[in-house]
């Protein structure tokens, strides 16, 4: 499965789910997750994400990612088509530690 990580958290370009062919991001505040039992490993949308947020669950540390998307795919809504972006989403490209921006 592939993962959403906190590079997406205040960015959230949301080009990764135009071109998920099941659909299986779902959306939070400042982030999306993807639903692990969803995802049919495609990796169509690693390359589409500007911020580089998402990756493969065979690289390494990506437990707590791994946690978070499968608890939050199952709260959140889904998403299937792009909305609007943040408009301060470029700030937040390549900040490092964006944890502590989940929900805010
Ligand atoms: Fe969707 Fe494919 Fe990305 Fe999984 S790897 S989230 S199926 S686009
Ligand atoms: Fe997030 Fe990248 Fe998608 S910033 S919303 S994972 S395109």
């Amino acid at each position: 499965t592939y993962v959403v990580t906190d590079q997406c958290i205040r960015c959230k370009y949301m080009d990764c789910v135009e071109v998920c062919p099941v659909d299986c991001f779902y959306e939070g505040e400042n982030m999306l997750v993807i639903n692990p039992s969803e995802c049919i490993d495609c990796g169509v949308c690693e390359p589409e994400c500007p911020a580089e947020a998402i990756l493969p669950d065979t690289e390494s540390g990506l437990e707590q990612w791994m946690e978070l998307n499968a608890k939050y795919s199952a709260e959140w809504p889904n998403l299937t088509s792009k909305k609007e972006t943040p408009p301060d989403a470029d700030e937040f490209k390549g900040v490092e530690n964006k944890f502590d921006n989940l929900f805010s």
